[in-house]
């Protein structure tokens, strides 16, 4: 076994610490399964095993491995656990959460009106009904092209056939005109015929994931990643923070089955299909356009925290003048200068939101160090260094609430005036804790303002805005305090992202892998 100074890459599956879409593979297959037989789905777990991929280094340097053509990786609802016969005082230390599903967790996630289970894609909304419709299995597929994908697809389909219907494959996912597909495509947003980072509602994508301790040289820069740190730098978050049998940031190991060599290295998934109503989206964004005193892009940009061609941060580009600005040092940077440039920013001189308002996507999903008590006006600007609050822990309201995003858009717009295509996100989250970190974010940041001051209003993009008049959804697009110019108000925000189904998984390691498939598992 290789077991690098930091982490043992060998032994964390490739999709837990790579961006796969970063490295060439810009098409995806998510497949569902259930399982028929546990003997049989254990030897099913065994020969996927053979074919993960792992963290494993593809770059230069000692331990490198060969960059496959197209990627596998697996992971296993509760009941999956279960079908695959895992020891009850095992099954008994995974989370309530993990253990309810993500369609039991529906009203703390605000998955509401069209956004309900009941109008999910066939497999999810049907699952749980009858044990043959469980989900239990997920194997994602990831590929340089669509032709490898195909392959890898075929090899997958050998293997769940060797199984003579111990495994079944499940149906049920809805493609375009509402076909009935057997899986879930997923495929970045090309432009110019090239993949792209965009997602449907044209926004740059990809930017932010968190960098923590152990990470692969090469990985991200910390800059804007990690944690901010009272000295005004940024270090690494804590490896317990994304990755069971850890030490997160509270300098504990956090709440994880046992034995220990089952969840080591191993973390939680959140599987979530969003359709982007784009032609809501783009009709909405049209009208404020027209009464919006910074003009369209300028309140696209509103939205999320960034603009939507490249990616800059309002922080640092807040107006059209200083994002020529710009994107003129980003034009001029190398790779890694273009990379700070995107993501080195606190919201520290934004206190009063007037360059990224409080309910922009990225302010309200990872609002660094702008939670805490403000500072005291002595204060260096940009520097925490000499505050005289009580808090000089910055991040400490936001440290454990982060989480990594995989996944890729599907499906495509075809008509950019209708909301009805086939087109949206398939988001993957990966933590240690889904209640404590993706659910919290959910329901308290995006569908809740009042830890940003907020009172009600919701995250613009995501919030579960309501159709009903008397419920209406509103934000605040904050300007700058000291000048002359009043706030301006979005007023009934329609739904813009509509939930159409996902669950909650178990990425296990490499080594519990083999202990699953073995039948193994021995928590005493
Ligand atoms: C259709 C749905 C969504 C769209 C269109 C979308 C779009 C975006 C865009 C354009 C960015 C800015 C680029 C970047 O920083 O990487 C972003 C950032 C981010 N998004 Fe989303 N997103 C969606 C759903 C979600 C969901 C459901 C979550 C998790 C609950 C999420 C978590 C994040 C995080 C953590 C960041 C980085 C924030 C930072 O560190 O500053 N997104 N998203």
């Amino acid at each position: 076994m290789i077991v690098t100074k930091e982490l043992d890459l060998l032994d964390i599956q490739g999709n837990v610490l790579r961006v796969y879409g970063r490295f060439r593979y810009p098409v995806a297959r998510y497949v569902f399964l259930n399982l028929r037989d546990s003997a049989k789905g254990r030897a099913f777990v065994g020969a996927v095993t053979g074919r993960v991929t792992t963290s494993a280094n593809w770059g230069p340097g000692p331990d490198q491995v060969p960059q496959p053509d197209w990627t596998v990786n697996i992971a296993f609802t509760y009941q999956g656990l279960k079908e695959l016969e895992l020891p009850r005082t095992s099954l008994i230390g995974f989370s309530p959460e993990f253990v309810a599903g993500m369609k039991g967790r529906k009203d703390i996630l605000g998955d509401d009106g069209p956004s309900s289970p009941q109008y999910w894609d066939p497999i999810w909304r049907e699952n749980r009904e009858t044990r043959e419709q469980d989900v239990h299995v997920f194997i994602s597929l990831n590929a340089h092209t669509k032709g490898l994908l195909e392959d890898g697809y075929a090899w997958l389909k050998g293997v769940i056939e060797a199984t003579q219907g111990g495994v079944v494959l499940l149906s049920g996912h809805l493609g375009d005109n509402h076909a009935v597909m057997d899986y879930q495509d997923g495929q970045a947003v090309m432009e110019n015929g090239q993949p792209s980072a965009k997602e449907h509602f044209g926004y740059t994508d990809g930017i932010g994931d968190p960098v923590f301790e152990g990470l692969p040289r090469g990985s991200a820069s910390v800059l804007g990643r990690g944690k901010q740190m009272a000295d005004g730098s940024w270090a690494p978050l804590a490896v317990g923070e994304f990755l069971l049998g850890h030490i997160d940031e509270a300098q504990e190991y956090p709440p994880a089955p046992n034995p220990i060599l089952l969840s080591r290295n191993g973390t939680y998934m959140v599987y979530r299909k969003l359709h982007e109503n784009v032609g809501t989206f783009n009709a909405y964004l049209d009208e404020h356009a027209k009464h919006f005193p910074g003009g369209k892009e300028l309140l696209a940009a509103k939205f999320v925290g960034r603009w939507r061609d490249n990616g800059a941060p309002l922080v640092k580009a807040p107006d059209q003048a200083s994002k020529a600005a710009f994107d003129a040092q980003l034009a001029a940077a190398d790779p890694q200068g273009q990379d700070a440039l995107l993501s080195s920013f606190t919201y520290d001189d934004d206190m009063s939101g007037g360059r990224c308002p409080f309910s922009a996507h990225i302010r309200r999903i990872n609002p660094r160090a702008s939670l805490e008590f403000t500072r005291d006006p002595t204060d260096v600007p940009g520097s925490l260094k000499v505050s005289k609050d009580a808090f000089d822990t910055p991040g400490a309201l936001t440290n454990r609430r982060r989480i990594l995003r995989r996944g890729l858009p599907y499906g495509e717009v075809k008509d950019p005036t209708r909301d009805d295509g086939n087109h949206g996100i398939i988001i993957m989250i990966l933590n240690v804790d889904i209640n404590r970190q993706f659910e919290f974010v959910q329901q308290q940041w995006i569908n809740y303002g009042n830890d940003f001051k907020a009172a009600n209003d919701k995250e613009i993009l995501l919030g579960n805005h309501s159709a009903d008049e008397r419920f209406a959804s509103k934000a605040v697009i904050q300007v700058d305090p000291n000048g002359d110019d009043p706030p301006y108000f979005l007023s009934k925000i329609p739904r813009l992202v509509e939930t159409r189904g996902g669950d909650y998984f178990f990425v296990p390691s490499m080594t519990a892998l083999r202990m699953i498939a073995k039948g193994l598992v021995d928590p005493t």
